[in-house]
């Protein structure tokens, strides 16, 4: 029950609307990200794209000093790349949250991190353990979770040209079409939860205290709630598919990562043209599907400019 006293006031940061005001800066990053490579007619569509992005805009949503962006992307990038092994990389990200918590102790501002420390949880305000954990969930949060779903939807619509000139030819199909391919994927496939009672579901005995795996996978793939639920249907509805969980602990970041994911499909689609996934990606172990690199060929293209 307490948890839920740490999340409702993050709620009004994460709407529909909140989501809306970065999408300019989200589209200006994917461009700008492009540009680094559309000239030379491959990429590493993982390293060069689908990682940076949310670690670049994620950042001023997160309250994290424009100054240090690099360090955050640096980490991210690492904990990305280790499947969340880098015990070095967790222990700056850990330090840096401590350093930010003096700083903004000091001096409260109108972000998210300035929000927690002014929590009041059961009369105490937000001790300085709880505020790291929370920065951190925050933030490891949002990044292997969209840049896999941008992977494996960039993945995906290499091998189905047709379902991908669909949407060159009709933009306005991509948000259904994001929606679409995060239940058909789930990029995070399950998560644990422990029994608290005993119960039992569909016949299925469970003990107080047993491990229960949420498999959301099967969730969005179950023939009684989605026809034909094997086969992408980019016009899918209703379509509700359980990619960001149910529940208590349903993802804060929906709509920041819906957004992302559109702008990324958006841009990039019609800029990478009939691009091509030249050799198998390289997988890692991880709570999400994760793809490390994503080799692709295209025809070369011209760079946007501006910063
Ligand atoms: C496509 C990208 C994403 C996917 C597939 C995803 C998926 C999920 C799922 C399935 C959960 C539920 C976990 C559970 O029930 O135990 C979750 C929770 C969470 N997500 Fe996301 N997520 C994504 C993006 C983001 C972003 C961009 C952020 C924030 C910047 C974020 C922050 C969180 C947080 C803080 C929680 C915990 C919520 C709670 O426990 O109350 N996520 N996410």
């Amino acid at each position: 029950p307490i948890h839920g006293q740490y999340r409702r006031p993050l709620i009004s940061r994460f709407t529909p609307a909140a989501a809306a005001e970065c999408a300019p800066h989200a589209r200006e990053v994917v461009n700008r990200l492009i540009d680094g490579f559309i000239e030379g007619g491959e990429a590493d569509l993982a390293q060069q794209l689908t990682i940076p992005l949310p670690a670049i805009v994620n950042t001023p949503v997160l309250g994290i000093p424009l100054e240090d962006r690099d360090r955050f992307q640096e980490w991210a990038v690492r904990l990305l790349a280790s499947g969340g092994e880098d015990l070095e990389a967790i222990g700056s990200a850990m330090g840096y949250f401590d350093h930010l918590y003096e700083v903004r102790r000091d001096a409260l501002g109108d972000d998210i991190p300035s929000l927690l420390i002014g929590l009041e949880i059961d009369g105490k305000p937000m001790d300085k353990t709880q505020f790291i954990l929370t920065m951190i969930m925050l933030m490891t949060g949002g990044l292997d979770t969209t840049t896999n779903s941008g992977s494996h939807m960039l993945y995906y619509l290499a091998e189905h040209p047709e379902q991908r000139r669909l949407l060159v030819e009709e933009p306005d199909r991509i948000p259904a079409a994001v929606e679409e391919l995060l239940r058909y994927l789930t990029p995070l496939p399950s998560l644990f939860r422990t029994a608290v009672s005993s119960t039992s579901v569909h016949g299925q005995a469970i003990a107080e205290g047993d491990r229960v795996q949420l498999c959301w996978m099967a969730a969005n793939h179950d023939p009684a709630e989605f026809n034909d639920p094997d086969t992408v249907d980019l016009s899918r509805t209703p379509n509700r598919h359980f990619a960001f969980g149910v529940g208590e602990h349903r993802c804060l970041g929906a709509n920041l990562a819906r957004m992302e994911l559109r702008v990324l499909l958006e841009e990039a689609l019609p800029r990478l043209g009939e691009y091509r996934i030249v050799k198998q990606p390289d997988r890692y172990a991880s709570v999400t599907r994760g793809i490390s690199h994503l080799h692709a060929a295209f025809p070369r293209g011209r760079r946007y400019g501006g910063s």
